[in-house]
């Protein structure tokens, strides 16, 4: 089971952590966010309902095994979540079959440089767009469609698209072309639709237990629509955040003590940034409200960040995801016995070090009054990463309604669009 302790932040000065008496103010709130929260017809705490579609994505993983290569064309929502499972469930030096590459840039030498690993005859694109209108993701698609038929080949047999059931550019050109579609769900948006075909389908391919992932997803969210404070962690981090906003620590440092679990960090960021960076509240007021996201690995960036993070301003809360399990006990060999200053690492796991020093910087931080909790995981597999994308969407709802601000929009990103189609014209 996902634990969440905080209790380091009752450690520090009132100043820069929480009182007990300050989360006290908010226990009896939780079913009236809640109600606020199911009020807004989301459908990311939902998926799970989705059966059918888990079915068929199986099953077209299944017919499409021929396939060598898996190019996914998408970015944003439609492509950091699939980034993260493959990072979280992939060998960390080799590639299994079939190979999948995930496109999330238009910078031409990926274009380029794709062309030379690509059998156009074994690679199927996964095209991933809910609005079905993104240009990074239509002129990826434009590229390799003319590529597909350059070869002769059926684009109905080499493109998959998963977009908007009935809206979008995509849709249409999915009718005309007569290519297999999935739907994203109308009310779950891009960064919080890793758990619909948007991830799922391109986890199929790299062999991840999709329905594992839903069932943890299941369980946070029964978690999510608890209404006791005590047994709704979402609620928990979400107040934590909020409450530490308000004494300035307007910066989130997403940091895991686990390798594969670095592009888990980057999924946040982007869930973080773009859905509570917001000019306006929820009655239309300029308000300018935002937790600036960070991305840190345990133990790399101990020697990197945490000389600021210890000693730079007081902005910051540290979240640690701490992995308890990593199914590998690695010890540490005593080359130099002779040596007593190599004693300490005598006969230690690789995972002791690491969990020690995950320790001895929480102490550091918590000594120098850095707020930081830490969420911990007993194990890296698919019911608890399910569960893990679960709580922070979920935590991410109930801080919009803190902040009082929409967190499911992103007029910001969408004026980007505006204008880069405006200046093409
Ligand atoms: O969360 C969001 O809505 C955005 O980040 C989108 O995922 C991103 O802009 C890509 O949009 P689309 O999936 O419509 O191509």
């Amino acid at each position: 089971m996902i634990t969440l302790d905080y209790k380091n932040l009752f450690q520090i000065s009132e100043k820069h952590g929480l009182t007990e008496k300050e989360l006290e103010k908010y226990k009896n709130s939780t079913p009236q966010y809640l109600k606020n929260i199911k009020s807004l017809n989301q459908g990311f705490y939902k998926v799970f309902s989705e059966n059918n579609t888990i079915k068929d994505i199986q099953k077209f993983a299944q017919e499409k095994n021929k396939f060598k290569d898996i190019v996914v064309l998408g970015i944003g929502g439609s492509a950091l979540g699939t980034i993260c499972l493959k990072k979280a469930f992939s060998h960390l030096f080799q590639e299994r079959t079939p190979r999948v590459h995930i496109l999330d840039n238009i910078d031409p030498t990926i274009f380029a440089e794709i062309e030379d690993i690509l059998n156009y005859e074994k690679t199927l694109f996964i095209v991933v767009t809910k609005s079905g209108e993104t240009p990074e993701t239509l002129s990826q698609y434009f590229y390799f469609y003319k590529k597909i038929k350059e070869k002769k080949l059926a684009p109905q047999e080499h493109f998959v698209f998963i977009t908007d059931p009935t809206q979008g550019l995509l849709r249409k050109i999915s009718i005309e072309e007569n290519i297999t579609t999935f739907p994203v769900p109308m009310n779950i948006g891009g960064r919080f639709s890793v758990l619909t075909a948007v991830g799922l389908l391109p986890a199929a391919f790299m062999g991840i237990d999709i329905e594992k992932l839903l069932i943890g997803a299941e369980k946070m969210a029964r978690n999510f629509l608890n209404e006791d404070f005590e047994q709704n962690l979402p609620f928990q981090i979400a107040l934590i955040q909020y409450l530490l906003a308000q004494k300035g620590k307007n910066i989130t440092v997403m940091m895991p003590y686990a390798q594969k679990l670095y592009s888990f960090a980057d999924w946040y960021c982007q869930l973080l940034a773009e859905s509570i960076g917001k000019k306006l509240n929820n009655d239309k007021k300029e308000i300018f409200v935002g937790l600036t996201p960070v991305k840190s690995l345990g133990v790399t960036d101990q020697h990197s960040q945490l000389q600021l993070y210890n000693e730079g301003p007081f902005d910051k809360l540290i979240i640690f995801l701490e992995v308890e399990n990593f199914g590998q006990e690695i010890t540490i060999p005593n080359v130099y016995p002779e040596k007593k200053e190599f004693q300490f690492l005598k006969n230690i796991s690789f995972k002791k070090l690491l969990q020690t020093e995950k320790k001895a910087t929480e102490q550091a931080l918590t000594k120098n009054n850095r707020p930081n909790i830490t969420i911990k995981i007993p194990e890296l597999n698919e019911e608890n990463l399910g569960s893990l994308f679960m709580l922070f969407e979920a935590s991410i709802a109930f801080l919009g309604e803190f902040f009082n601000i929409n967190a499911f929009d992103q007029p910001g990103v969408e004026l980007g669009k505006i204008l880069t189609k405006e200046m093409l014209k």
